[in-house]
């Protein structure tokens, strides 16, 4: 199992400063210092930026982990009159995700750096940051920031006196799960309804308002400034060697001590259960974890014995050794957003599943059948199994519909409901059985 030394580890994303979000307590604190060398020395090309990010492995936090300079290294040469944009996801709206709102309310400014950062690598002239509607005093406060950056000189025309000039706008989405889709979030801003939109083209050849478009994770975007702060050897060699880096663990339900902790990658999930976050509440047993967000799918207590928060140990998560080749959503589990939901020896799986399937079926936005059609599916037969109702071919039916809504939709909200029904079926299967309201009858001959 990897060993992770967290005990020993100093928090860099929200490291433990009073007043951090105040400009000038950055400042003392090596704010911008990476910034101001990367514009004003002479040393930092975009192409040498781009690269040491890409070498750098920052696993995109929105979920996917995909490399973020890898991602960037995707934009087109910079063309004449051509405007570029980068859309900074702060929509955060997957149940069991809490993490993006403590970094604009504790230190702003490691994002706007890395903002400024990321558009000085890919030659951009804007950057906007979607935050959801709800988080009203979060889009305050970093509003201030972005305020405090104009005023001295690091946001805006001819920044440091480098001749590199970028605003940044702040975006209000309006309660939609949808909109924190790369594609949606798009035709959001562009004020449209936020239907996701095919791919290809992607964002980076046809993005916002039909221009190269970049779009990254709010913590993705913050972990910029400390590649350059601290070294690339620093951020690969912290945490899981395949994920690698810091990262910001939500840790809700039925723990003493539920919050945003910040620690290396590949942490073992018992210890930031039992060691982090204070152990069961009441001294429950553990029943399941959800570690990475509602979409991903569901493990038992004994699925996460020796089991560590990184996408290698995580997909073979309860999968035999009978499986060599484990298939990402259909078996074992994901990293996502480490949104962790912790849940103990009384919760209903049942209700659990059907609670979380309502979620997504409210939130499809009905632009294809097998999700709109099948959400609704998905959440009525789930109904059942709530009731006592349900008929001996109800599960079958169930896992038929997920068969049909996986990989078949424009965005992955298809996939997202598939995955955690399918999941809590086959590790709780038991427990779903015991709602059928009329068993098959043997028939003997
Ligand atoms: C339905 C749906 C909702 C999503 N919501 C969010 C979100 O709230 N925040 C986010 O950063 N990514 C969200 N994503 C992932 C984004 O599409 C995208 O992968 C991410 O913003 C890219 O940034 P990253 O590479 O830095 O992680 C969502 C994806 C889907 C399919
Ligand atoms: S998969 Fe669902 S949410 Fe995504 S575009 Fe299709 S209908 Fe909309």
């Amino acid at each position: 199992m990897l060993k992770v030394d967290w005990r020993n580890y100093q928090r860099v994303i929200l490291p433990d400063v009073p007043n951090l979000h105040q400009i000038e307590v950055y400042e003392r604190h090596r704010g911008y210092e990476k910034l101001r060398e990367v514009l004003t020395s002479g040393e930092w090309t975009p192409k040498k930026m781009v690269d040491t990010i890409k070498a750098a492995n920052i696993r995109g936090r929105g979920g996917a982990g995909f490399n973020a300079g890898l991602k960037w290294s995707f934009m087109p040469p910079k063309k004449p009159g051509v405007p570029r944009y980068l859309a900074c996801n702060g929509d955060e709206s997957e149940p069991g995700t809490i993490k993006d709102r403590r970094i604009f309310e504790f230190n702003p400014h490691l994002f706007i750096e890395g903002v400024v950062i990321a558009c000085y690598a890919m030659e951009m002239d804007a950057a906007y940051v979607y935050i959801r509607g709800e988080y009203v005093d979060y889009i305050r406060m970093l509003q201030k920031a972005v305020d405090e950056a104009y005023a001295k000189g690091y946001l805006g025309k001819n920044i440091l006196g480098s001749g590199f000039s970028l605003d940044v706008h702040l975006h209000r989405g309006a309660g939609a799960y949808i909109c924190g889709e790369e594609t949606s979030l798009m035709e959001s801003l562009e004020g449209k309804r936020a239907y996701p939109r095919s791919k290809p083209p992607f964002p980076a050849q046809y993005g916002l308002w039909g221009k190269p478009t970049t779009i990254n994770n709010i913590e993705t975007l913050a972990c910029v400034p400390l590649v350059l702060r601290h070294g690339v050897e620093w951020f690969t060699s912290t945490g899981a060697p395949d994920h690698p880096g810091p990262i910001l663990y939500g840790i809700s339900g039925h723990v003493n001590r539920p919050g945003v902790y910040e620690y290396p990658t590949g942490m073992a999930i018992t210890d930031l259960i039992y060691e982090v976050a204070g152990g069961m509440r009441g001294g429950k047993r553990l029943k399941a974890v959800v570690p990475g967000g509602a979409s991903v799918p569901i493990l038992r207590a004994q699925d996460v014995e020796g089991v560590t928060m990184n996408g290698a140990s995580l997909i073979r998560a309860g999968v035999p050794d009978s499986n060599p080749n484990p298939i990402p959503g259909r078996d074992g589990s994901m990293l996502g957003t480490a949104g962790m939901l912790v849940l103990d020896e009384d919760t209903d799986m049942v209700k659990f599943i059907y609670r979380t399937a309502r979620f997504y079926d409210h939130e499809s936005c009905g632009q294809c059948t097998p999700c709109r059609e099948g959400t609704g599916w998905v959440r009525r037969l789930l109904e059942r199994f709530v009731k006592h109702e349900a008929g001996p071919r109800d599960l079958d039916l169930l896992l038929d519909i997920c068969d049909n809504m996986e990989g078949r939709t424009v965005c992955a909200l298809a996939d997202a409901t598939a995955w955690p029904v399918r999941a809590a079926i086959h590790r709780f299967r038991d427990e779903f059985e015991a709602r059928v309201k009329l068993k098959a009858v043997p028939v003997y001959a």
